[in-house]
């Protein structure tokens, strides 16, 4: 049987194999930043039908693209699907991912599994020589709604809060750090973003025990208040958080440890659009997504504007008034892609308190 698919520039035998067209967009970016890299040895960990690893094949122009899936069944279809695209150069594997990522390196490693890519993490730490990129679609154990679960497979305790999006990025973003660290390398992302129901990051690595200390010294907690939702974010292994809010004097609960590192670099999301907006193809949502990400300033988190508002009880005028004012008392704001009505901003709650209500 055959059921035959279009994407980009390759011609799909999907019959029997994952194939999910609404992660269209997660490959497509995928495509333009491994062209933007210029990258030239590339697995497809989890290839499936190879809609991720072939596009990159075909439309990256990467020399060297290995494929791999421990299912037979896919493991055959990436033969058929390869040769229907004129790329018999990739080189098929049916292997238990792990294990392949345990015994040899690659340039770059791209981790795209059903829901979390936990298990694989580890191994891909020490596989990826240059660069690591990650899809997370289990957004309910990141994020804080299955609690427990996001404990067992990040070890790190998420808080239920208005930027639980942008939480589950830095709790996937840390772990990795933490595995990289066990082998002596550090990270520097340069892409992440939250879309539907999965998150993504792309990551730059730095070879060498300092460059892991270095790397760890992103990590931190953030505390956050279970009453007026004040958050602040704690640097460092140890958590130093007193447990209770600085602005309200209720009670605080501690997420982590997390990222609280940059996670966009301008220059490399730059390169990126310019393969994106030089294809023929028309990549307007993908696009608009990386002008967002481009924009957002590094400070980690973000605040829902109209709960704000409802909180010092201020009727909300327009987020982007809000940002104005802030940038014109010299703090650093913006929006965020994690969120239509989400703030970040270097002020102080107090600050964003003063502002708001000074309307
Ligand atoms: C979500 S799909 C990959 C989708 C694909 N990257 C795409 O863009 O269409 C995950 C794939 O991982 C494979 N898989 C699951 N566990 C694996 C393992 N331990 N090693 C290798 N492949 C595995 C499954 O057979 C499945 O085809
Ligand atoms: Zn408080």
């Amino acid at each position: 049987m055959v059921q035959i698919v279009e994407e980009g520039a390759v011609t799909l035998n999907v019959e029997g194999a994952f194939y999910n067209p609404r992660m269209k967009m997660n490959r497509d970016i995928g495509v333009a930043v491994a062209g933007a890299l210029g990258i030239s040895d590339y697995l497809d960990a989890l290839a499936a039908s190879g809609a991720r690893g072939l596009r990159v094949a075909k439309e990256a122009k990467v020399d060297h693209v290995a494929l791999n899936d421990v299912s037979p069944r896919a493991a055959r279809l990436l033969e058929e699907n390869a040769k229907r695209n004129g790329l018999e150069a990739c080189e098929i594997l049916s292997t238990n991912a792990n294990v392949l990522m345990h015994q040899r390196h690659f340039e770059a490693v791209d981790l795209d599994p059903f829901g979390s890519p936990s298990p694989f993490i580890a191994a891909a730490s020490r596989s990826a020589i240059g660069y690591i990129f990650i899809t997370a679609t289990d957004t309910a154990p990141l994020c804080g709604a299955h609690l427990k679960s996001g404990i067992r497979k990040y070890m790190a305790v998420p808080v239920k809060a208005e930027h639980h999006r942008e939480m589950g990025a830095r709790i996937l973003l840390g772990a990795t750090a933490r595995e990289l660290a066990r082998v002596d390398k550090g990270m520097e992302p340069l892409l992440t973003y939250a879309s539907e129901h999965y998150v993504r990051v792309y990551l730059k690595i730095a070879r060498g025990a300092k460059m892991a200390d270095k790397t760890l010294k992103g990590m931190g907690h953030l505390e956050q208040c279970r009453s007026c939702g004040r958050w602040r974010a704690i640097p460092g292994m140890a958590c130093q958080s007193s447990g209770v809010c600085t602005f309200c004097g209720e009670r605080a609960d501690v997420a982590g440890p997390l990222w609280l590192g940059p996670i966009q670099n301008r220059e490399h999301i730059r390169k990126t659009l310019a393969e994106l907006e030089g294809s023929i193809a028309r990549y307007d949502r993908a696009v608009r997504l990386l002008h967002l990400c481009a924009e957002e300033i590094d400070d980690p988190m973000y605040y829902d504007h109209h709960k704000l508002c409802r909180k010092f009880k201020v009727t909300p005028g327009s987020a982007e008034s809000l940002v104005e004012r802030l940038r014109s008392g010299g703090w650093r704001a913006s929006r965020t892609h994690f969120s239509g009505v989400g703030i970040k901003t270097d002020a102080p709650f107090e600050v964003l308190n003063e502002v708001l209500c000074s309307i």
